[in-house]
């Protein structure tokens, strides 16, 4: 290694050596326009506004998001005195990790990538980017700790050490540069993941059932089932270990568990990554199945890990500090920029008893460019509380949403004693009944049932003028059915608009609720919202617009499809007529759709012996769906029919377009318009949208 500082960029150091070089890269365009934006860009400080704000397709989330920090969060204490990052890529997770250490080395074989890195790490006096191969790394370099965050699986392609396996000659290189202490912390993708076999392509190769099957190539990257790693730690003399698994991933986690937490009986997996379905990383797909209904069940046969998404290793030569595995559960919730983003934490106390601590991710939480020092009118308060076991209020919702029969009766039962709690603590206040101000948070996802009865747990905040019954009782309904996911079954409300279903509900069971206040409690919500850091008319667009989905199974006969429309959202919006060769093209093609675009939903409107089905093609990230293909059987489609549909497509795609910022999609065309789709004798009977928009909200909220 002939290390060589770089004029321009004091702490970039670049091996003379060309063979020292590795070829990964995003693609040229990619990593030119990402130091760009970091050349540019003032704040470069962990979790920076202003780089998230650049986020538009997975490159750019990948990047800048500020998820990606809270892989590193739980380990945090690891990450003091010499820190050595092998594969640090575009500094993703460098600055984060040179603000905890005295001293950080990042090794990056990319030569762009090391620049974007150091560029990244600019003002950062401990840091030094060193741009070569690990394997030309002298082992005279020694460190306190060693993070390898998604590296390890590249080992075939870039580390090569004569003819020993390259995953063992790597990790015995890792052991190698630790000090006496020392440890190395790893992540990567479980090849067994759950999402995998929900449909999810392998995270590398973008196909499906990549891994599982076992396809890599010799002298391709490779993934880990959790025994396969572990036992590849343990050949490299890393055998000490302690197991934390990132939910949905280790590349944007929203939690991550201790191995041990899905065996501990109070812990309510479902509660925990109900928000936390597996991202599409720009590969839009169809769920096979809803992850989050899936943990608990896995949880309770002892399988969560096995099938974890990804792991994240602390691996060391000796036994590692007593007291690790005490925390149990680390929850991040993040909001716009960085204002009342937080950390709560679930650990065992010494008695064995589990409590909940919680601190903002961010100083004191006020802080933050965005923040403008706390809003009036609300308080933020972040306290320490005994974990309350029992049975989540929300996961009776859950199980509604499994079953054939979720109508708005069955809606109202399941909501009867929460809105009876809420009664019990409100007093009237003119015509209105209001209730205390800490009360405004208190929905089905914060209450768990006990034989003590209710228990209102995370009074995170406190609206000082006292929120109306009406208001905490429309929220916590709506923001419920908005986390759902997907109803497994068609039913009753499947496809309807939430806000009608949380009206119907409501006026059963508050019966000053009426139809006329619904419209002053959306505005009243779009106003709490902007209090609380959001996008106040994207929360309007969400209030009105979210749809109930279901997943179904579509089914289709190839020869039953003989007319196809397609609605091209550019241009003049003219339908073509195209062939049934092109329908069966699309249709069987799905795959192969990924050079063109990705699939983004399914529906299925289905009348007598019509079939129609539909995709959006998505060909990024929160970019709006290109364009709609409409399929039926060959009966004529009324024009009526088709300028519902147009109308809704573009209705859906202006919605789509203005909020990009939050990231979610809105299934096109939805059927807010059923009633109208009724009228031309067509019945939405299902359709499955992508529903990460929805999660992704939920992780806004
Ligand atoms: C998937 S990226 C992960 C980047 C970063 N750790 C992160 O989490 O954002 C893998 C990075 O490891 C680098 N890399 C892989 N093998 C390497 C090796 N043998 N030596 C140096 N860098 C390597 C690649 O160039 C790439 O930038």
């Amino acid at each position: 290694m002939q290390l060589e500082r770089q004029a321009d960029l004091h702490n970039l150091l670049i091996d003379t050596d060309p063979a020292a070089q590795i070829a990964y890269t995003d693609g040229d365009a990619t990593e030119n326009a990402i130091l760009a934006i970091v050349e540019s860009e003032p704040d470069l400080g962990p979790g920076s506004p202003g780089l998230s704000r650049h986020i538009k397709d997975w490159p750019t989330e990948y990047h800048f998001s500020p998820l990606r920090l809270n892989l590193l969060r739980p380990v945090k204490h690891f990450l003091r005195g010499r820190v050595l990052e092998v594969g640090g890529g575009c500094g993703a997770l460098s600055p984060y990790i040179a603000e905890q250490a005295d001293e950080l080395i990042v090794v990056e074989g990319a030569v762009r990538r090391a620049r974007i890195c150091a560029t990244r790490c600019r003002g950062l006096a401990n840091t030094q980017v060193w741009a070569t191969n690990f394997s030309c790394l002298p082992e005279t370099e020694t460190f306190d700790t060693v993070l390898v965050i998604g590296v390890l699986e590249y080992s075939p392609s870039f580390f090569k050490d004569g003819e020993r396996d390259p995953f063992d000659a790597f990790l015995a290189k890792v052991r190698k540069h630790l000090a006496p202490g020392g440890r190395a912390i790893i992540a990567i993708e479980n090849r067994f993941g759950l999402k995998y076999f929900c449909g999810a392509p392998e995270d590398h190769e973008m196909v499906q059932f990549y891994g599982i099957e076992d396809r890599y190539r010799p002298n391709q990257f490779k993934t880990f089932g959790r025994r396969e790693l572990l036992d590849l730690l343990g050949r490299a003399g890393l055998g000490h270990t302690d197991l934390l698994l990132p939910f949905p991933d280790y590349k944007l986690p929203q939690v991550v568990l201790h191995q041990t937490a899905p065996d501990h009986p109070e812990i309510d997996l479902q509660a925990l990554l109900l928000r936390a379905a597996a991202p599409t990383q720009s590969r839009s797909y169809q769920r096979l199945a809803t992850e989050q209904f899936i943990w608990p069940n896995l949880a309770k046969n002892g399988l969560a890990a096995d099938l974890a998404n990804s792991f994240l290793v602390v691996a060391a030569p000796e036994p590692l500090p007593a007291g690790s595995g005490t925390d149990l559960v680390f929850y991040y919730t993040a909001r716009n920029g960085k204002a009342f983003s937080k950390e709560t934490i679930i650990s065992r106390n010494d008695g064995g008893h589990l409590g909940v601590r919680r601190a903002p991710l961010y100083g004191d939480g006020d802080g933050g460019e965005d923040d403008g020092g706390g809003p009036p009118g609300i308080v933020w308060k972040l306290e320490s509380e005994p974990f309350f076991a029992g049975r989540w209020y929300m996961g009776g919702l859950l199980e509604l949403a499994k079953r054939p029969l979720c109508d708005v009766a069955a809606i109202a039962e399941w909501c009867r004693p929460w809105i009876g709690y809420l009664e019990e603590n409100a007093v009237a206040s003119g015509d209105d009944r209001v209730l205390p101000g800490e009360f405004i948070d208190c929905n089905p996802l914060n209450i768990v049932q006990s034989a003590e009865g209710l228990r209102f747990f995370d009074r995170e905040w406190e609206l000082l003028s006292k929120p109306t019954l009406s208001h905490v009782a429309f929220r916590g309904l709506h923001w419920a059915l908005s986390s759902i996911g997907s109803l497994t079954y068609w039913s009753d409300v499947a496809g309807s608009r939430i806000i009608d279903v949380t009206q119907s509900v409501l006026t059963t069971l508050l019966p000053d609720c009426g139809p006329d206040i619904v419209d002053g409690l959306v505005e009243r919500e779009v106003a709490l919202q902007r209090l609380m850091g959001q996008d106040g008319d994207a929360i309007r667009t969400l209030l009105l617009t979210q749809i109930i989905s279901a997943r179904v199974e579509v089914q289709a006969s190839l020869d039953s499809l003989s007319t196809l429309v397609r609605i091209e959202r550019e241009g003049s919006q003219q339908l073509q007529e195209l062939s049934a060769q092109m329908a069966a093209d699309l249709f069987y093609g799905i795959p192969d759709l990924r050079v063109k675009g990705y699939v983004d939903f399914v529906m299925k409107i289905h009348c007598d012996q019509k079939v129609i089905f539909g995709w959006a093609f998505d060909p990024g990230l929160n970019k709006a769906p290109k364009y709609v293909v409409l399929v039926s059987n060959g009966k004529p489609i009324s024009s009526a029919l088709v300028n519902v549909l147009r109308d809704d497509v573009n209705k859906s795609l202006g919605i789509l377009g203005s909020e990009q910022k939050l990231g979610f999609r809105i299934p096109v065309p939805c059927s807010a318009n059923a009633k109208e789709v009724n009228q031309n004798n067509f019945r939405v009977l299902a359709f499955n949208p992508e529903f990460i928009g929805e999660l992704k909200w939920a992780t806004n909220s």
